[in-house]
């Protein structure tokens, strides 16, 4: 079977597509067919050796993805041949990838493997933020920085099913028209607009409720200083690749927080809390409410390239590699 393979930390040019054995299923485990794997934004951190996670060398990249049981290990009740969705954390860029058994979700006939890949992370990240650790209710308005990537349009979409009103933030016209698509009510263009002066435009001078930044670097400290009184400010993420550091009067002259948001860490501290999360999207995704957008699909052998595209801010909602 091929798979991608990161042997030294570098930019994606220096991942390799090699050839190695079938893998093998030990007690407990099952090995899946990928039949897609999602890339997400912490992909590019971790093969260049800047993410909290650090696989030791060398390593198959690809941390989520869908496809079909292949084999199974002792003690396991899934199929062969059982359609699956698995959060694996590494090694889902190739065509095969070993999963524990309990971390496998069985797929519905109908569902598609790309979008069924592309779900987990982004939409459980989103999830965790808005409902849990921003507490955003109906009437309330978000902001959402970098609204046309993978967890900012996800928290697009979850901030309307619950009654909020959405501001989406991005680079390009494109970008907000994928935004305004996904249920934004009013969108602001950061590269060619004043970010402070359009949030107090569109919000009345008041600001936003919520403010959710998976992007960091310049926008963080105007976005905080627009927010409103008793605010929260969701640090998501740094995809600007600046750690943006905030004068802490800010929080206290509006009563607001700052409120970090880590999913890794939620789903295995609080698996509970995190499967209810899980299980009210499903609701939602049956009732036509949630409907995660699958830009583009890559072949294995183009992995580095997909990559780069997402580095290089070209991406709108999720990107997918099909082996
Ligand atoms: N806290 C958590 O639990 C958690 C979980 C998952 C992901 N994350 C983090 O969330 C962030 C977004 O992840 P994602 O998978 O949604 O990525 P993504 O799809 O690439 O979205 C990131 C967005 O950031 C914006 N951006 C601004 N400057 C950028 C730059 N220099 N390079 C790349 N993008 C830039 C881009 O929008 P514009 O071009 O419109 O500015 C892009 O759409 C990452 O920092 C990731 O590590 C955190």
């Amino acid at each position: 079977m091929r798979a991608i393979r990161c042997n030294q930390y570098g930019p994606p040019d220096s991942l390799t597509l090699e050839d190695s054995p079938d893998l093998v299923p030990g007690p407990g485990q099952v090995v899946i067919d990928v039949k897609a794997a999602a890339v997400n934004f912490p992909d590019v951190l971790i093969i260049e050796n800047k993410y909290q996670m650090k696989p030791p060398l060398p390593f198959t990249p690809g941390a989520e993805l869908a496809g079909v049981v292949r084999t199974v290990g002792e003690g396991v009740k899934l199929a062969p041949g059982t359609r699956v969705v698995a959060y694996v954390g590494t090694d889902a860029f190739a065509e095969q990838a070993l999963a524990d058994a309990s971390a496998c979700v069985a797929l519905p006939e109908a569902a598609d493997f790309a979008t069924a890949a592309a779900f987990t992370l982004a939409y459980g990240t989103s999830h965790h933020a808005v409902v849990d650790r921003a507490a955003l209710r109906a009437g309330e308005t978000m902001l959402v920085l970098g609204a046309a990537g993978g967890v900012g349009l996800a928290a697009v979409e979850i901030g309307k099913v619950l009654g909020a009103r959405v501001i989406a933030a991005a680079s390009s016209e494109e970008k907000l028209e994928v935004c305004r698509r996904f249920g934004a009510d009013a969108t602001i263009n950061y590269s060619t607009e004043d970010l402070r002066e359009r949030i107090k435009v569109l919000t009345d001078g008041k600001g936003p409720d919520v403010i959710y930044d998976p992007v960091g670097g310049e926008y963080a400290e105007p976005a905080f200083r627009s927010i409103g009184w008793r605010g929260r400010y969701l640090v998501v993420g740094f995809a600007n690749g600046e750690i943006p550091k905030l004068p802490l009067n800010l929080a206290l002259l509006k009563g607001a927080s700052l409120v970090g948001v880590f999913w890794g860490d939620f789903a295995r501290r609080e698996p509970q809390r995190n499967a209810a999360a899980f299980a009210q999207m499903v609701g939602w995704i049956g009732e036509g409410k949630l409907k995660p957008y699958v830009s583009k699909r890559y072949k294995l052998a183009d992995t580095a390239q997909a990559l780069k595209d997402m580095a290089s801010r070209k991406v709108t909602g999720k990107i997918v590699i099909e082996p």
